[in-house]
């Protein structure tokens, strides 16, 4: 092996180790060698120390929005393509380095004595990120947000629809969730993408192969949506943070249907429209198809928060007792 020249050699090294094939970055400031050899004008300090995780359509830029608002708290900078999410961990930015990640989350005043957090609802259910995350943030806390499976479902599909997809355009829901293997190509990605990152339990277990259970924090969106003080005291605490009283900060707005940012004694601040957007409910065989459908996964969640010792949230216990 020795004698072979660079690029066969690289080549042999690869075929014994196709794991090494793509990258796995560390953070430099875990390392002292590696810190002696970072350069001088790079950083680290400020990777985040918090990850929300998702999955998409549960609350998550809710409650991005309400952390960046704690004083002690640093979201990233935003993306120009994909806005206040990254995706780092889950897409081809990973392949752009740690220097691209680190320029979302400057040192600055302030910086060093606040948590940074980043949200990325995509994180979830992507293969490689807990292994990637947990390889650069070992001592991150993540938090993912739970809705009932089958909401979650019909949210992403509004969602979908009015960015125009075509193949939403062209089925109705509940052709998308009832598609079955033989169904055209398009219509059957539609359905792994509404339905499955539902299957929360399958996707928080490979979360824990990686972090432990005291670093994973399961947060109701339901809780956050109807009563998103409460749901902030429990990620407050999660967070160690100094106890902010959202019920201060949050006011409930009647046009828009959803707490806000106050602002002033009579203005809030929203999110914006495509977040707590109107449409028709459910149609009721479609709910009754999706309840049945996530029976085992929600069976599951059930089991797995039993053994975490975490109570499970209403909708969960709504959703398995009228399971038929
Ligand atoms: P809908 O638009 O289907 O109602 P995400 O930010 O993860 O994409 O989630 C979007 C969902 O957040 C919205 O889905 C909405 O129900 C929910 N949500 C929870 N709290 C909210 C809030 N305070 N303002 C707006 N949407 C909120």
């Amino acid at each position: 092996l020795g004698s072979a020249p660079p690029l066969q050699l690289a080549h042999k090294y690869f075929q014994l180790r196709p794991d090494e094939l793509s990258p796995l970055w560390g953070n430099p400031c875990d390392d002292v060698r590696h810190r002696r050899i970072w350069s001088k004008s790079k950083w680290c300090g400020t990777l985040p120390k918090v990850l929300v995780i998702g999955p998409q359509k549960t609350g998550s830029t809710a409650l991005y929005t309400f952390l960046a608002m704690h004083p002690a708290l640093a979201p990233n900078l935003p993306s120009p393509t994909t806005y206040e999410e990254l995706q780092f961990f889950n897409n081809n930015n990973y392949l752009k380095g740690l220097d691209w990640y680190l320029e979302y989350f400057p040192p600055g005043p302030g910086n060093s004595s606040r948590l940074t957090f980043e949200k990325s609802a995509t994180y979830f259910d992507g293969e490689l990120v807990p292994r990637r995350a947990h390889a650069l943030l070992p001592n991150a806390k993540i938090i993912a947000i739970l809705i009932s499976p089958s909401k979650r479902a019909y949210s992403w599909y509004q969602h979908i629809r009015s960015h125009g997809d075509p193949a939403a355009n062209n089925y109705s829901f509940h052709t998308v969730i009832t598609a079955n293997d033989s169904a055209p190509k398009p219509l059957r990605d539609l359905r792994n993408r509404c339905l499955n990152p539902g299957k929360y339990a399958h996707y928080l277990e490979r979360w824990l192969l990686e972090f432990s259970p005291h670093q994973l924090l399961t947060l109701d969106g339901a809780q956050l949506r109807a009563d998103p003080a409460l749901a902030m005291d429990a990620v407050q605490k999660f967070l160690k943070l100094e106890h902010r009283d959202y019920r201060q900060l949050l006011k409930y707005d009647a046009k828009k249907g959803f707490f806000c940012q106050a602002v002033s004694k009579e203005k809030t601040k929203c999110l914006g429209k495509s977040k707590g957007r109107v449409y028709p409910p459910m149609e009721e065989r479609s709910a009754k198809f999706l309840k049945r459908y996530y029976t085992p996964h929600n069976t599951a969640l059930s089991k797995l928060l039993v053994r975490l010792g975490r109570p499970a949230p209403q909708w969960l216990k709504d959703d398995l007792s009228s399971a038929g």
